[in-house]
């Protein structure tokens, strides 16, 4: 991962990257006061060269200019749009970008640093990620990026924050890139593993096929009994000596989703390694909790299943026994996210009982079909607790959108045979899910939030800090909104 390091002045200006902003509709950008400002000689080319660069000031926006001879040998305008965090976050993923011939820049901040250095460093640290199985081509050449401040020491905690956040959305990025015939339940399990040793504050316990039939997890063992690589249930537990509030997450991990004897068509099918996209954000965010030692009590349980067709498959009528003893009835095997949630959220609020539950799920093409490829979907009958979190996933630079809890599909969850239907075949898919998992929170059905992010799980273009592939999306709302917790 790139470097970047807090210094009071260039100590190696061969390129040197000046931040520009919009200055109104018809002028042209403008340099933003640094709080370190750059020679005069070097300021008054910048000045003179504004007008005729064309640059607007929108975030994002790079150009070169050299300076042969000159000392720095090349000087770039940036623009940071509003010079808020989102435009920092922005520029950063962009600089990343253009400097692909480049193994050393610096760049100065405006005074007040804090928002900038946090989106600078997240735009570059995750707009610089590639996932490639071997080293061709690619890869940016940028290495080391030295970010002139004010006072480096004031900043480093700030920094820190912005590193843990984006290494966190990497390793999420990272399981969710794996290809499936790498990551099974046994390998995601073992990837929580090695992340967790050495870390005597992180408590790890891994189910697998026979703790689970012990302990009646009837969901994840029906969803997983069709495939050569058994299921297992990650519980990892981040318990600060103090913690007030104890959060447990839930993430969907199916390891790869065939759509089981309900086969999806080969379209559907291509992208299903990304199944696991929900449990990989929610393992990752509490590691993340865990390195920024924030004070509150993070559970996070990962329920990993590849949804196989086989013989020991499960078939589309069966009735599963859920973890604590509700029963449904499933009449489409590819409608089973919801029966791995069902169990671990029932165990959570059996036997963990903590203060609030949010579970992140790839649940359904419905979500896309709603809301876009950008916005996941969030439901919470807690209008305080979900204004909360969809405040952190906007300050965050994620989306997502609150939809209704509509009441009138409740009906269609009834079955003839078992307490409930699962995979109802009316009603707004998204919506119908989401009633469904109510079904699960017992206590805690007004301190639950439910994030169907099954759309800005993935991206199919560059776009800002995302790149082609897995977003990682998740981790960082998730991040911010625990740091708000006490
Ligand atoms: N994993 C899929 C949902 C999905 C679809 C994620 C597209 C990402 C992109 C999920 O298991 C699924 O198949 N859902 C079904 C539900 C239906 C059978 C009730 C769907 O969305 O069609
Ligand atoms: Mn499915
Ligand atoms: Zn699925």
């Amino acid at each position: 991962m790139l470097a970047i390091r807090l210094v009071s002045g260039p100590a190696r200006p061969d390129t040197l990257v000046l931040p520009v902003r919009p200055e109104g509709p018809d002028a042209p950008a403008a340099l933003v006061p640094t709080a370190v400002p750059p020679g005069d000689d070097v300021r008054a080319e910048a000045t003179a060269l504004l007008p005729a660069a064309r640059l607007t000031g929108a975030a994002g926006e790079v150009r070169e200019h050299l300076r042969p001879g000159g000392t720095p040998a090349r000087l770039w305008l940036l623009g940071v749009g509003d010079g808020d965090e989102h435009g920092w976050r922005v520029a950063g993923a962009a600089l990343a970008r253009a400097a692909k011939d480049e193994t050393h820049i610096t760049i100065t901040l405006p005074d007040e640093a804090t928002d900038a250095l946090r989106g600078l460093a997240e735009g570059l640290l995750l707009g610089s990620y590639r996932y490639r199985l071997t080293e061709a081509g690619g890869r940016p050449a940028l290495a080391e990026v030295d970010v002139v401040v004010g006072d480096p020491e004031a900043l480093a905690p700030t920094l820190a924050t912005a590193r843990t956040t984006a290494e966190m959305t990497r390793l999420a990025r990272d399981l969710t890139n794996t290809p499936s015939s790498t990551k099974n339940p046994e390998w995601f399990a073992a990837q929580v593993a090695s992340a967790v040793s050495g870390r005597a504050d992180l408590h790890l316990r891994v189910r697998g096929p026979e703790d689970l039939d012990a302990e009646g997890f009837g969901g994840i063992l029906a969803v997983g009994g069709g495939s050569a690589s058994g299921p297992r249930l990650v519980e990892l537990d981040w318990r600060p000596a103090g913690a007030r509030t104890h959060v447990v997450l839930v993430g969907k991990g199916i390891t790869f989703d065939t759509g089981g004897i309900s086969i999806k068509p080969v379209p559907a099918m291509k992208l299903m390694r990304k199944d696991m996209a929900g449990a990989a954000a929610v393992v990752a965010a509490t590691l993340g909790a865990a390195a920024l030692e924030l004070p509150v009590r993070v559970t996070t349980l990962a329920p990993l299943a590849e949804n196989m067709v086989s013989g020991s498959a499960f078939r589309p009528g069966d009735v599963v026994r859920h973890y604590g003893g509700l029963t449904s009835e499933s009449t489409n095997s590819d409608a089973e996210g919801r029966l791995v949630l069902a169990d671990a959220m029932a165990y959570a609020v059996r036997e963990l009982k903590p203060d609030l539950l949010v579970d992140l799920a790839t649940l359904t093409g419905a979500n896309a079909v709603a809301l876009g490829k950008r916005h996941a979907a969030l439901y919470s009958e807690n209008d305080d607790l979900a204004a909360d979190l969809l405040g952190a996933i906007a300050a965050a630079g994620e989306r997502a959108w609150r939809m209704p809890l509509a009441d009138d599909y409740v009906e269609y969850l009834g079955s003839n045979i078992a307490d409930l239907h699962s995979s109802p075949s009316r009603g707004a898919g998204s919506v119908v899910a989401a009633l469904f998992l109510r079904e699960f929170t017992g206590d805690l059905r007004d301190r639950w939030v439910h994030v169907d992010m099954s759309a800005p799980s993935w991206s199919d273009d560059v776009h800002g800090e995302l790149v082609k592939g897995a977003t990682g999306w998740g981790v960082r709302g998730l991040l911010r909104w625990l740091a708000t917790l006490g």
